[in-house]
């Protein structure tokens, strides 16, 4: 995803830095170069050849390197990345950032650079809500500089409170988001719908499917880097809800009809992935269903089918695209599901095959339009995917 993207990762002196060796590795793994500057306090957290095998490139530690110098190294590798994250980010260097001051490697190259920084803070809370650290911040966001605010959580000190750096998934999602934005969709409100629904049986007990939510929420990513404003409507799932991108999570089918008819009016694109409950226990207990008096039977009622519902409403401009999970006849199952429901597009996995089952990190799909064209794919990352989808949708015929 970050193939030809080059990082310069500034890492100081913080609890926080061993987190830094696994933002290096996810930054390596999604294809990014990485190239790691570390502060002198930086390397008492973290040795630099952890950072140098991570990063398969030499770690820059210094102002002043011993040996021959054929350049000045500070102004090419300000020269050098698309983007500096400096993670974690101590209240120094935001300090020393903010006040131009460069007396080491990283705050040189940040200064000689002035652009295109990303800082992920991680501190003690009183340092972090200390009014000089807060108008750094602001300072520093004003002139455009990209923070990664921190999280509530435990912090080295003990304290549960703010400055916990941000979770480095968060941070590599900051990062993607950042430097993958397009504006090939610009203007264009995207609606997506990601996970399972839950349908209560009884305070305690509930029927639900296996879907992870991955599909859904790598959608959402991918349509957040188009620079559109983008809702995402989930059911219950444990992924952190990619930047820039609106959320709402529900619980049941309902719910999600009801959420889903709010946002769909003013909507461009709407990507249902989400796996819908197709029916739910029809009598709903009010307390704990006993062991004792256990049915044997349970009935069952139909939910609404919204994405049928959104078929009928959908004026002509709107972009309706559907998600289809079939074991066999795919292709054929797939499409009467696209006639029948009225979409642009739709998207049909075979779970029984070995790297598009639920809660994977891959899918294999078929992409089927409404001339009936099918666009067959290999193994992919269910990002990949995400990607594929949203390059078909900007080629489908302009409504506007
Ligand atoms: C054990 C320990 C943990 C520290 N953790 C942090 C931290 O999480 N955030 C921070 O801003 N400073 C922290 N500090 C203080 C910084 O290391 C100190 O301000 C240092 O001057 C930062 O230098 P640098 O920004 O050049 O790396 C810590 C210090 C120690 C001894």
């Amino acid at each position: 995803m970050l193939a030809g993207k080059k990082v310069l990762m500034g890492l100081t002196g913080s609890i926080a830095a061993y987190k830094a060796a696994l933002v290096v590795r996810e930054l390596k793994l999604l294809g990014a170069q990485v190239k790691v500057v570390m502060t002198e306090h930086g390397q008492h957290f973290i040795t630099p050849l952890t950072m140098e095998i991570l990063s398969q490139n030499r770690v820059i530690t210094g102002l002043f390197p011993a040996g021959e110098r054929r350049e000045v190294e500070h102004v090419s590798l300000a020269q050098w990345p698309d983007r500096i994250l400096i993670c974690p980010a101590t209240a120094n260097i935001i300090g020393k950032i903010a006040h131009g001051i460069a007396d080491d490697i990283l705050s040189t190259i940040v200064i000689a650079r002035g652009k295109d920084v990303i800082l992920a803070p991680a501190m003690n809370a009183r340092m972090y809500l200390n009014p000089v650290v807060q108008k750094n911040i602001a300072y520093l966001k004003d002139l455009g500089y990209g923070f990664i605010e921190p999280e509530v959580g435990e912090l080295a000190c003990g304290d549960e409170a703010v400055g916990r750096l941000a979770d480095p998934r968060k941070i590599i999602d900051y990062l993607c988001w950042d430097l993958l934005a397009t504006t090939k969709l610009a203007g264009k409100k995207i609606l997506v719908t990601a996970g399972p629904t839950q349908e209560p049986l009884d305070p305690v007990r509930f029927f639900t499917n296996r879907s992870s939510g991955k599909m859904g929420f790598a959608l959402a990513r991918e349509a957040s880097f188009r620079g559109d404003e983008v809702t995402l409507i989930a059911g219950r799932n444990n992924l952190p809800i990619p930047v820039g991108v609106n959320y709402r999570g529900v619980t049941t089918t309902a719910e999600m009809a009801a959420a889903v008819k709010k946002e769909f009016k003013k909507s461009d694109i709407v990507l249902m992935a989400a796996a819908v409950a197709d029916f739910r226990p029809g009598v709903v207990a009010g307390q704990k269903i006993k062991k004792e008096t256990s049915p044997t039977t349970l009935k069952f009622v139909r939910t609404e089918d919204i994405l049928a519902h959104l078929g009928e409403v959908k004026n002509e401009k709107q972009i309706l695209v559907g998600f289809a999970v079939e074991t066999e006849n795919e292709v054929g199952n797939a499409k009467k599901k696209l006639e029948g429901k009225n979409l642009d597009l739709i998207v049909v996995n075979n779970p029984l095959v070995e790297g598009a089952g639920f809660g994977e990190e891959t899918n294999i799909v078929k992409l089927i339009d409404r001339s009936g064209k099918v666009e067959e794919y290999s193994k992919m990352s269910k990002q990949e995917v995400a990607k594929v989808i949203f390059e078909k949708l900007e080629k489908l015929p302009d409504r506007d």
